[in-house]
């Protein structure tokens, strides 16, 4: 089993007068660790179905153990087990076609876009089928009621394709959990018609093509069934969607384009075990939930920036931003994230962040070791850039200066910091950062006495969008 390999280090926000000093750390220690013990309760009493008291409903703790229980069951049964199941599904899709479309909105697709982005070849769709090692291009859709955009997609798949070879084929996985979300509806409405002219109304084919990932009732469950789709896949019970990353909401596309998600789960499985065993003052999980609490509490900082460096990691803060945001965005109260990419937003936000109102805590993320051969600058004759005197100097070692250099100008102006470290941009930090995030966001919501799970406040503007539709 993987150990926990990401770290968190908040020496930046330790300043007298704008932010924190070790000993408040210390004095909540005894809080974070009952809200620990409560998360725990939490996943106990969902997994053993007991009674859930009247203030804790919903209570989706179901995503707590996951990692471990799909592990367990693999090891235990392999092919018959869910991740067996997956594994050999994203296998079939990705022998069948070259164009996989992922129709889905919030916690329906957010995970499986920040593992493309994250693990992903920066161009994979670009590449040839070869380059890509025989796995799909993937697409989004269902994620808005954009018409150029979905007509954008139709361009691409072709209204009226050859259908004969893998290389013209395209296959389908629409996720949603209630089944009724109607951004995703239409697209897959729209969607199956053309893949049903597509495969030349070949019923059998159409129901090969289209994987349902979605809860054990309602009407994207009913469709499935009438289409007699070869598989489908089930959101459990007690996995609200923004925490769904570890069901085959996040891992059917994520092992269709060849990701390994027995690592991803294994890290997650990981950051379970260090949060369950690591002493408060240790355990990355509660000291960031405690840094990011005493700002908000005592310095009133109400905006999260989440700062990543590099451009893979981006979808992975989007991922974060809908995470909080619906947990915690409640009764009037809960932090505003906000994810920057650096060093490109040095260059948009950078000034704000630098010199604009005290309300910011930064938290970097920052990955250790790069993928591929580093860049250097070379040397030239044409001098007139004057890059000659960083002749040598690496990619890499330009943005570790960005990094060191950005954190002293702020640590220069008292603008707290903390870093967050990935070895690498890989399944394996990937799955410990789900894990952490969201276990951090339900200890912070049991600490502050908001319920983490639900997110009452989305259904209002889909009721007035359907009384307008429906005038
Ligand atoms: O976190 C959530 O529950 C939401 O963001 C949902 O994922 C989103 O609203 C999509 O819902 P559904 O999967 O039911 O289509």
């Amino acid at each position: 089993m993987t150990r926990s390999t990401l770290t968190y280090n908040p020496a930046g926000v330790m300043f007298p007068n704008t932010g924190l000093s070790p000993d408040d750390l210390k004095a909540l220690a005894a809080r974070l660790d009952a809200a620990r013990k409560e998360v725990l309760a939490d996943a106990e009493l969902w997994k053993n179905h007991g009674p859930v008291p009247a203030a804790k409903e919903p209570l989706d703790a179901g995503f707590i153990d996951l990692p471990d229980r799909l592990l367990a069951e693999y090891a235990k049964d392999r092919e018959r087990s869910e991740l067996g199941r997956i594994l050999l599904c994203a296998k079939r899709l990705s022998d069948a076609a070259d164009r996989l479309v992922v129709l889905g909105i919030g916690g329906s697709y957010m995970g499986a876009r920040a593992l493309f982005e994250a693990c992903c070849h920066p161009y994979h769709n670009e590449l040839s089928r070869a380059d890509r090692g025989g796995y799909p291009r993937l697409y989004f859709e269902g994620n808005n009621a954009d018409n150029d955009a979905a007509q954008g997609l139709f361009d691409l798949l072709g209204r009226k394709p050859k259908f004969n070879t893998v290389d013209d084929r395209w296959a389908m996985v629409v996720i949603s959990k209630s089944g009724g979300t109607l951004e995703t509806a239409v697209a897959f409405r729209t969607l199956l018609g053309a893949l049903r002219e597509a495969t030349g109304n070949d019923a059998q084919k159409l129901a090969s093509l289209v994987v349902p990932v979605t809860g054990e009732n309602g009407r994207l469950f009913e469709l499935s069934k009438a289409l007699g789709c070869r598989e489908t896949f089930y959101i459990p019970d007690g996995v609200g969607g923004r925490f769904s990353v570890f069901t085959a909401v996040g891992l059917l596309p994520a092992a269709a384009i060849g990701l390994d998600i027995i690592k991803l789960l294994e890290g997650a499985a990981a950051m379970n075990e260090h949060f369950r065993t690591a002493p408060v003052e240790k355990n990355v999980v509660l000291q960031y939930v405690g840094v990011c609490q005493l700002l908000e509490e005592k310095r009133g900082l109400q905006t999260r920036v989440l700062s990543t460096w590099g451009k893979g990691l981006e979808a992975a803060g989007l991922w974060y931003d809908q995470l909080l945001a619906e947990s915690l965005g409640k009764q009037e109260r809960g932090a505003l994230p906000l994810t920057v990419v650096n060093t490109r937003d040095l260059h948009s936000r950078g000034q704000q962040h630098q010199q604009g109102r005290r309300d910011k805590l930064i938290t970097n993320v920052i990955v250790d070791q790069v993928k591929r051969d580093r860049i250097s600058v070379g040397r030239s004759d044409l001098d007139q850039d004057q890059l000659n005197s960083l002749a040598g100097k690496t990619l890499p070692e330009i943005m570790a200066a960005a990094i060191a250099g950005t954190n002293q100008a702020y640590a220069e102006d008292e603008r707290p910091t903390a870093d967050l470290h990935f070895p690498r941009q890989d399944e394996c930090s990937l799955g410990q950062y789900f894990q952490m995030m969201m276990l951090a966001t339900v200890v912070e919501g049991r600490l502050i006495g908001i319920n983490p799970y639900g997110q009452p406040g989305v259904e209002a503007y889909k009721k007035h969008m359907n009384a307008y539709l429906r005038k």
